[in-house]
């Protein structure tokens, strides 16, 4: 299995500063947040790792990951998004690097209290993601049930959440991912969006949810960003 990193878009929530710094070579504690997501990915058995970059700071992530301690224990591959145009899009640009493999993708922004290598190695196909309880659910994906309880398909960024269990990375993928990234159709965000991927999922009955309790953070507003700081700064 392969591994990539999301660390394309704007980071527009923690404006005015990534209008001159990419949000994933801040610092959380001691090093950049991008290192979080690279320690995670080399602690669930990756080896190879594909990093999405994009414009106007993308250049910043490539310098900073040469200085990541344990950066000779991993083959990194950078790959170019022009635009901001979704985690999907942005999955859909790595089929060359993946190569027929499949796939975990995390977010450059999360931050992870424990790996995944159990799930990396009894990967058996489809996908799957994790389900965790947020106190902002409408910041992220919420799964949608119908009155017999089945998974319906998962709403990004609801305005009234039906509960407080979200949809987070990481995302494990098979080599259908890419086939389903081309059926998709913009947002009304204008992304291809990773709710609409993982729904595809759903359609197909191929959608494994499993629920973590474990410490996870999404760095993604200035609130998280001075959680994580709080946390990581002994
Ligand atoms: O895992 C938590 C949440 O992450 C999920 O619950 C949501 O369904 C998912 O959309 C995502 O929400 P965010 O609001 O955190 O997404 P954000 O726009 O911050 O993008 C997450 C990462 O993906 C970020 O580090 C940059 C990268 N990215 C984003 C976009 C829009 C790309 O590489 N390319 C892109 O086009």
């Amino acid at each position: 299995m392969k591994g990539i990193i999301l660390a394309g878009g704007l980071g527009t929530r923690l404006y005015p500063i990534t209008r001159v710094i990419n949000k994933h070579v801040l610092p959380i504690g001691n090093k950049p947040i991008i290192y979080y997501p690279i320690q995670t990915l080399l602690n669930s058995g990756i080896r190879e790792l594909g990093i999405v970059t994009g414009p106007p700071h993308g250049d910043q992530i490539k310098d900073i990951v040469n200085y990541y301690p344990s950066r000779n224990k991993l083959e990194i591959t950078f790959i170019n998004q022009p635009a901001p145009l979704g985690m999907s899009e942005a999955i859909g640009r790595c089929e060359g690097f993946a190569n027929s493999e499949p796939i975990i993708v995390v977010t450059g922004d999360n931050i992870f209290g424990s790996n995944f290598r159990k799930e990396v190695q009894t990967f058996l196909g489809g996908a799957t993601a994790f389900l965790r309880k947020a106190k902002d659910p409408h910041r992220h994906g919420v799964p949608v049930y119908d009155n017999n309880g089945h998974l319906e398909r998962i709403i990004e960024k609801p305005t009234k959440p039906t509960g407080n269990w979200v949809v987070t990375c990481p995302y494990l993928f098979d080599t259908q991912v890419f086939k389903l990234i081309n059926k998709l159709e913009p947002s009304e965000h204008g992304e291809l969006e990773i709710t609409d991927l993982l729904s595809q999922y759903i359609q197909n009955n191929n959608l494994k949810l499993t629920k973590r309790d474990d410490f996870w953070l999404d760095v993604g507003t200035f609130d998280s960003f001075f959680e994580a700081t709080q946390r990581f700064t002994a």
